[in-house]
């Protein structure tokens, strides 16, 4: 049975789709089996799959409205591996749909506090909806006590937090534009250690 998360946060920007793209390339090139689904209108991932190269490792991709999602995770439940959902900032009930399926909710969080306010809906979207949530950092700054400060913020407030973080890397945008993950496009980068790191921990998770 496939572990199926659903990337999710209202704040646009906040790195939903870099780390859909970056942790399924991760999962992937380890040997996994991994199926996409775009449920963000924007369309962003979608762009992402179609200039995809065909040299690099398969990766499962389909667009679907909200109210398909379920169907659509159905089917792919039954196979092996992770189904990854990257999900619209704003349509509320599109987001509920996909968090709805999944195992697991992942929520990129920029190491901000304004940025760790703004998780608040989607917090109340998984726990009317019963499902596990895990923060997880994003566009880290390379300087600076904020990552600690917001660390130990999300600590207080008991959420549990990845122990994959992204820094904020060019690697990322860069290879987003290519189709790839920075895992393909820049194997030996600290960007790719990162989207490792995240993989395995998301592994974990899985694992129970
Ligand atoms: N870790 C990162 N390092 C550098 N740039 C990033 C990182 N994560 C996201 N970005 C950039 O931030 C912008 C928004 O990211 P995106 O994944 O599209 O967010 P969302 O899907 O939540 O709207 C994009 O330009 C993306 O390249
Ligand atoms: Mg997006």
């Amino acid at each position: 049975m496939a572990f199926v998360i659903a990337v999710a946060s209202r704040k646009g920007g906040a790195g939903k789709s870099t780390v859909v793209a970056n942790l399924a390339t991760a999962l992937r090139a380890a040997g996994t089996r991994v199926a996409l689904l775009d449920v963000d209108p924007q369309g962003t991932l979608t762009r992402w799959a179609q200039v995809r190269p065909a040299t690099v490792p398969e990766i499962g991709f389909e667009a679907a409205a909200g109210w398909r999602v379920p169907q659509s995770v159905d089917r792919h439940r039954r196979e092996d591996g992770f189904v990854i959902l990257d999900t619209p900032p704003h349509a509320d009930n599109d987001a509920k749909l996909a968090i709805r399926t999944a195992d697991l909710v992942v929520i990129p969080l920029q190491p901000s506090m304004p940025d760790l306010w703004a998780i608040d809906g989607t917090l109340a979207i998984a726990a009317a909806e019963k499902k596990p949530v895990a923060l997880m950092l994003n566009r880290v700054p390379a300087q600076g006590r904020l990552r600690d400060e917001v660390a130990a913020a999300v600590a207080e407030r008991d959420l549990p937090l990845l122990a994959g973080a992204f820094g904020n890397r060019t690697a990322f945008a860069s290879a987003f534009g290519h189709g790839l993950g920075v895992v393909e496009q820049a194997p030996r980068s600290p960007a790719a250690d990162e989207a490792r790191a995240l993989a395995e921990a998301i592994r974990r998770e899985a694992a129970g």
